[in-house]
């Protein structure tokens, strides 16, 4: 990625029209629908840009003057920048790691590879790292856990920004439970959330989110100061994770035992919210899902991730049914990598695990415009509507000869679109425009 010799904002075309198949969503499809006028396609289409926002779209036949930059993508598919709901930035570096279930495999793998973050240059180069991977994934929004460190969420904010992308994130609590060197302590960590929200959030694409990792790594008080935060800065998220493995949930019924479920001890400390997002959310109830519903909370499922950890089989229906918004996330290095259409690939596995049917529009659309209603950013991400800003990805629709020969003999909108979910990856990507700008060319 170069961030050097100029800035975003020099290098933006001040008209750019991308040539192209246009695939996104006017709302959220049915559950098991395979025709849904939620489902907006556009073959060969002309998709203006100006200054970073789609301002039109116009078929390939009226082709645009000559005060566009044209590029043409025909024969390719646009759609949306995939928006990751949750994701840790340090853990490329334990991605793939054999042999463990949750709980040890973040005693075993993951604690110890955070603690390199603990160094601004090992923090630097991780985030640069990392964000440069979400893009060539085709990924240009995200919701990210970096460490303990301060630095780690400083230097993360400091590359989103530097890449012009669209991110959320803040500094993990964690007070207890984790080894010498990842933990905080509740003044520390709340005068760093303080200055983090000061100085990041706001600002350019970036906001803040609260971080608590999970229940057993925060002490009481630490998640009443998580609460308490959330209350005195009512625009800034919560992440965290709830009800993945069924070996933590029944570490957490013993170490708060006077909270009715797992969700009920972040209830309790005010950190459920419209804001709030909660990785994983498998072994719920439904009165847990009355309460994702009634605070307007949304669960980022993790499909990959639950399948490589063991963790269990997420019931994205019975969710639906109980009112709880779905997003879709890549969990690495719980999850297997950042492509997007592998995770959503997964997911549909998952549900046919039981006996039910996630539809390409139903998958697709969680990506794009459902996490970004359930995060309040409709307005700007998700979707190619006139206003939205530009965060583009071109794909090719096949790459190799399984994939090109499937292709081919699909006849329907929707075989053709199931087809490339299940077989593409990023080595489909082409180009990952970000808020206009190819961050691919420009790497
Ligand atoms: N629960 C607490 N921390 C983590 C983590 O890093 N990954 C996953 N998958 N679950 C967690
Ligand atoms: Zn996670």
């Amino acid at each position: 990625m170069s961030t050097a010799s100029s800035s975003p904002a020099q290098r933006v075309a001040a008209r750019l029209a991308l040539r192209g198949d246009l695939l996104d969503f006017t709302g959220p499809p049915e559950w098991g629908a395979i025709e849904s006028p939620a489902v907006r396609y556009r073959p060969d289409h002309w998709l203006l840009i100006e200054g970073g926002r789609i301002v039109g779209a116009q078929p390939a036949a009226q082709t645009p003057d000559a005060s566009w930059r044209q590029v043409d993508h025909a024969g390719k598919l646009l759609m949306p920048g995939f928006i990751d709901t949750h994701v840790h930035s340090p853990q490329i570096d334990v991605i793939a790691s054999y042999g463990t279930a949750l709980l040890d495999w973040l005693e075993t793998y993951t604690f110890p590879a955070e603690m390199r973050f603990a160094d601004p240059h090992e923090a630097e180069a991780g985030a640069a790292r990392f964000l440069d991977a979400l893009l060539a994934s085709g990924t240009t929004s995200a919701v990210v856990f970096p460490t303990v460190h301060k630095v780690s969420a400083d230097k993360l904010f400091a590359g989103a920004q530097a890449r012009g992308m669209r991110l959320i994130t803040g500094k993990v609590l964690m007070d207890r439970h984790a080894p010498d060197g990842l933990r905080d302590d509740v003044p520390l960590a709340e005068a760093d959330c303080i200055d983090l929200i000061d100085r990041w959030h706001g600002k350019d694409r970036l906001a803040y989110a609260v971080t608590v990792r999970f229940a057993p790594t925060s002490t009481p008080e630490q998640l009443v100061m998580a609460g308490k935060l959330c209350a005195a800065y009512p625009s800034i998220y919560m992440q965290t994770h709830v009800a993945e493995n069924r070996d933590e949930v029944a570490w957490v019924r013993e170490l708060f035992p006077e909270a009715r479920s797992y969700l009920d001890v972040y209830a309790r400390a005010g950190l459920m919210h419209s804001r709030s997002v909660l990785a994983h959310g498998i072994w719920l109830d439904d009165n847990d899902r009355a309460v994702i519903r009634e605070t307007g909370a949304q669960i980022a499922h993790s499909p990959s991730s639950n399948l490589f950890l063991g963790s269990g089989l997420f019931d994205w229906r019975a969710a639906i049914e109980g009112g709880a918004a779905v997003s879709v996330a890549s969990d690495v290095g719980g999850g297997t990598g950042l492509s997007m259409q592998r995770t959503l690939a997964d997911a549909y596995k998952v549900q046919a695990m039981a006996g039910q049917r996630l539809t390409a529009w139903k998958a697709l659309h969680a990506a794009t415009l459902g996490s970004a209603e359930a995060l309040h950013l409709e307005d700007e991400i998700g979707s190619l509507e006139i206003g939205r800003t530009a965060d583009v990805c071109v794909w090719e629709w096949a790459v190799g000869p399984v994939a090109t020969r499937r292709h081919e003999v699909a006849t329907a909108l929707h075989e053709k679109v199931f087809a490339w979910l299940t077989l593409s990856d990023e080595r489909n990507l082409k180009a990952a425009y970000v808020a206009g700008i190819d961050r691919l060319a420009t790497a």
